[in-house]
């Protein structure tokens, strides 16, 4: 079978490079290219973390340098205390060796979905600042992407930076509410399940014993990320928010998903809330409001196993 063309919109980030060589590992999966945003880190260097992770990869893709700041409103602080000073725990100072596409993200996808028109799934998993400037700058090209798989909201459930706001929609509440608003199909993967997928540390330590390159990263860096949740839920675990977009593409089986249209609150003390609006005449989207814990980290991990062994067969490859 084929496999299936996305672009990963994306703030890395732990939890993103997790989802990005999750993307690279999955052979049902081809990542054209990803694209970058702040949110996580400082947009500049999003698209050196981007670049770094294709290179530690050794996989070839277009990497993209995206909008620094929200359409209107300020730019908050990147989640340093999250992710660590540089996007990857308490790793600093990425060396990288190849080049950025010339190209601003909301140019460079706009071509490339045009290019491979009805073929790609758009995945964003970070601030939706570039999918709204594509929206502005190219409006029919609703028509070209296949659909949407986002990384944002909570729907029915609690915020995680205030209590009725994600931080992806908080951190451009105009641009996620102009996104669900256009019309293209939107599969939304928010807080409602990706804070129910709480994986612990032997997760993690089971990925760097079967790919200890690219899993032995992941181990790495998620010490950081794992530190911050135990003192957040009060246990050492990873929520998985940004890999579970991935797995919602790879195996959708995994989530339950219910129609409703939605907004963002764009404004006051619930800036950035995702509702449900049942008359705004918008096209509903497809909210995960149920996820399969077991059977998400069985995939994850099975996809994980793969890692080290699909980059020792691109190194082979590229020398042949
Ligand atoms: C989202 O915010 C970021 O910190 C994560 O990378 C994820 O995309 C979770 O709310
Ligand atoms: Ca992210």
């Amino acid at each position: 079978m084929k496999a299936q063309k996305i672009i990963i919109d994306t703030d890395p980030g732990i939890d993103d490079a997790m989802a990005i060589h999750q993307a690279f590992a999955d052979s049902r999966l081809e990542v054209v290219g990803l694209t970058t945003i702040f949110g996580n880190v400082y947009v500049e260097q999003a698209a050196r973390n981007a670049l770094w992770l294709s290179e530690q990869a050794a996989y070839k893709c277009g990497v993209a340098t995206g909008a620094s700041k929200p359409l209107i409103q300020e730019l908050n602080t990147p989640s340093f205390h999250v992710h660590g000073a540089e996007g990857f725990g308490r790793l600093e100072d990425i060396h990288i060796n190849g080049t950025l596409d010339p190209r601003p993200a909301h140019i460079y996808l706009s071509e490339t979905l045009r290019a491979h028109s009805g073929e790609i799934i758009l995945c964003p998993v970070g601030p939706l600042t570039n999918i709204a400037n594509l929206l502005d700058y190219d409006p029919d090209v609703v028509n070209h992407v296949k659909k949407l798989v986002i990384m944002g909201g909570a729907v029915h459930v609690p915020g995680n930076v205030t209590s009725f706001a994600e931080a992806n929609f908080w951190n451009d509440p105009h641009a996620a509410d102009k996104v669900l608003a256009a019309d293209w199909q939107i599969d939304l993967i928010g807080l409602d399940v990706t804070a129910t997928l709480q994986f612990p540390p032997a997760v993690f330590e089971q990925v760097a014993k079967t790919s200890p390159r690219i899993g032995g990263f992941i181990y790495d860096i998620c010490e950081f990320y794992i530190d911050f949740y135990e003192k957040i839920v009060g246990k050492r675990v990873c929520l998985m928010h940004d890999p579970a977009a991935l797995l919602a593409i790879s195996d959708p089986e995994i989530f339950t998903f219910e129609k409703t249209p939605l907004s963002v609150i764009v404004s006051g003390e619930e800036v950035g809330n995702s509702i449900v609006s049942e008359n705004s005449g918008r096209k509903a989207v497809n909210v995960a409001v149920k996820a399969d814990a077991q059977a998400a980290r069985q995939k994850f991990l099975s996809i994980y196993a793969e890692a080290d062994s699909a980059y020792l067969k691109r190194i082979n490859d590229e020398g042949e």
